[in-house]
């Protein structure tokens, strides 16, 4: 680079060795062309002064977290009035159910994927959304998630008498925007309108040595990552992503992670708890049950809304109940937010700046200066990421929202393995047990290979108000170990409501598919 006479090439040295960075053109001199503009295109990226700033810190924050005491003292619960509950409210969901639909069918209520992780757990190289967990449909998360939209469409629509739409943000990264795309493209956006699918990109850090090296992963190319979920809020600002949503009328904004199969996208009885509430910030939360077990928990931290880490706490604090026998801090964050646009609107303008990155420690694979790709076998450094969460303290109005995890909530974190915990494995299941609770309270049974019936437990499910009325039926007993085979097309029912004109009084054998030609047994069609 310097011996090619070009001056900007000098500047271009001059400029990493200011901010310690000198290291990245180690291989320069050896690169054939492309490999060197493969370079200039990542240092293109990287405007280091800035990502210095964000690494000092993120690692004095970091320091002070653990040299604080734990949190425990300085915690309190989330308050019972901003509190509600699928199975403590049960009177009011209707109301809530009919405002969230009404809502939505102003075309006030918007929907933001957070797809821009990396899924590395999970060990596959295309974007998580399109995963398919094996369902009998064979399915995606991302077309789940896109039915899901379209039957709410068609149900405030209906409900309201005219047309209604719920936009799709979709936030990918530099490593998932291409094919996360394509794919779309490829399945004709499931029957979305197109316009109403906005694909927009978080952006990417360098990983970086504990002493603020940027990583080489290669000799032409920097180990870069996206900026954790909480990425989305500069996202939002840089892409023009509110200005978007303003323009087209919304007013409130439903958040999720990609990774939850149970997801109920745009939940009206969720947008119509918060609407009422008049809060500006929601979380959608499950009964944290086990005082040991590894979720944030969402509480007050002097004074502010917070998602707290198990290990950010005592054990005595983690086992403190309630007089109810309930965990004293037992709201488990699942990644599942309202927020308004004002507040969103005020997140990207004044607070997100003011929010430092978080700390993680990874194994991440380098080139060492001999050239040699090596895999680290303890962490070697650090990824700089936000978290979605970190807005909450700047919440004027903030309620929590407990589901029932068996309804809701069923991550994809990890690859199949025996007794695995959160896998598509379990991912599968939670969605056929949920859609044989659906069958069953709708009246509909399953019967084996001798046509005896099989004892099951209807829950008492949630959502839609057919669903929520439904009757749990007292005669019926155990659960069957295995879910029953059973697939609900989202096309059909969004929660659980209208199936009773497929399945009332019907004795079924599985596997059964319910979609919108009706419901079919596979194994009477040979599957
Ligand atoms: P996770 O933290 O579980 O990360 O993301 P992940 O990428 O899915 O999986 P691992 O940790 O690499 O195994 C929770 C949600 O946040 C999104 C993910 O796509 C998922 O929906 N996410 C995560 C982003 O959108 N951007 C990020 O930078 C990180």
């Amino acid at each position: 680079m310097d011996g090619d006479g070009d001056g900007n090439g000098l500047r271009l040295r001059e400029r990493l060795a200011a901010d310690g960075q000198a290291h990245l053109l180690h291989f320069w001199d050896g690169l054939k062309e492309a490999e060197r503009d493969e370079l200039l295109a990542d240092l293109d990226a990287c405007h280091f002064p800035e990502i210095m700033r964000f690494f000092r810190q993120a690692v004095q924050g970091s320091e002070a977290l653990q040299e604080q005491q734990k949190v425990d003292e300085h915690m309190e619960p989330v308050p019972k009035e901003v509190q509600g509950s699928i199975t403590r409210d049960r009177e009011q969901l209707p109301t809530w159910e009919a405002e969230g639909l009404l809502q939505i069918s102003q075309s006030k209520v918007a929907v933001l994927l957070l797809a821009g992780g990396q899924g590395t757990r999970l060990g596959v190289t295309f974007p998580k959304g399109m995963y398919n967990v094996g369902l009998l449909s064979q399915k995606t998360l991302f077309q789940i998630q896109a039915e899901r939209i379209l039957k709410l469409q068609q149900l405030a629509s209906e409900q309201f008498g005219h047309k209604c739409s719920i936009p799709w943000y979709i936030m990918t990264s530099g490593r998932t925007m291409d094919s996360t795309m394509e794919f779309f493209v490829k399945y004709n956006y499931f029957g979305l309108q197109k316009e109403n699918i906005i694909f927009f990109q978080q952006g990417m850090l360098p990983a970086m040595t504990f002493d603020g090296k940027a990583i080489l992963e290669g000799k032409s190319k920097i180990s870069m990552a996206p900026d954790g979920n909480g990425g989305l809020y500069r996202a939002l600002g840089n892409q023009k992503i509110v200005e978007d949503m303003e323009s087209r009328g919304i007013a409130y904004v439903h958040v999720y992670c990609v990774d939850n199969i149970l997801v109920k996208v745009a939940d009206p009885v969720f947008i119509g708890f918060c609407v009422k509430q008049q809060a500006d910030c929601g979380a959608k939360v499950v009964e944290k049950t086990h005082p040991t077990e590894a979720v944030g928990v969402v509480c007050k931290v002097n004074g502010l809304y917070k998602v707290v880490e198990y290990s950010e706490i005592t054990l005595v604090t983690a086992q403190k109940r309630n007089a109810d026998g309930r965990l004293t801090f037992n709201a488990g964050n699942i990644c599942n937010h309202f927020f308004t646009l004002q507040f969103l609107k005020d997140v990207v303008k004044i607070h997100e700046p003011k929010l430092q990155h978080h700390v993680a420690r990874k194994k991440i694979p380098y080139v060492n200066d001999q050239g040699q790709q090596i895999k680290p076998d303890k962490p070697n450094g650090i990824k700089m990421e936000k978290f979605v969460f970190d807005i909450f303290q700047f919440s004027k109005k903030f309620v929590t929202f407990e589901v029932l995890r068996e309804d809701e909530f069923s991550p994809l974190k990890n690859a199949d393995s025996q007794d695995g915990k959160d896998t598509p494995t379990t991912a599968r299941h939670a969605l056929m047990s949920l859609h044989h609770r659906w069958v069953l309270n709708a009246g509909g049974h399953f019967v084996d290979e001798n046509g005896t019936r099989i004892p099951a437990i209807p829950s008492s499910a949630t959502g839609m108000s057919e669903a929520v009325t439904a009757v749990v039926n007292d005669n019926l007993k155990e659960l069957t170990d295995l879910p029953i085979k059973c697939e609900i097309s989202a096309l059909v029912s969004y929660a659980g409501e209208g199936l009773d004109k497929y399945v009332a009084n019907r004795d079924f054998r599985t596997p059964l598919i319910i979609d919108e030609n009706g419901a079919q047994e596979l194994i009477k069609n040979g599957l």
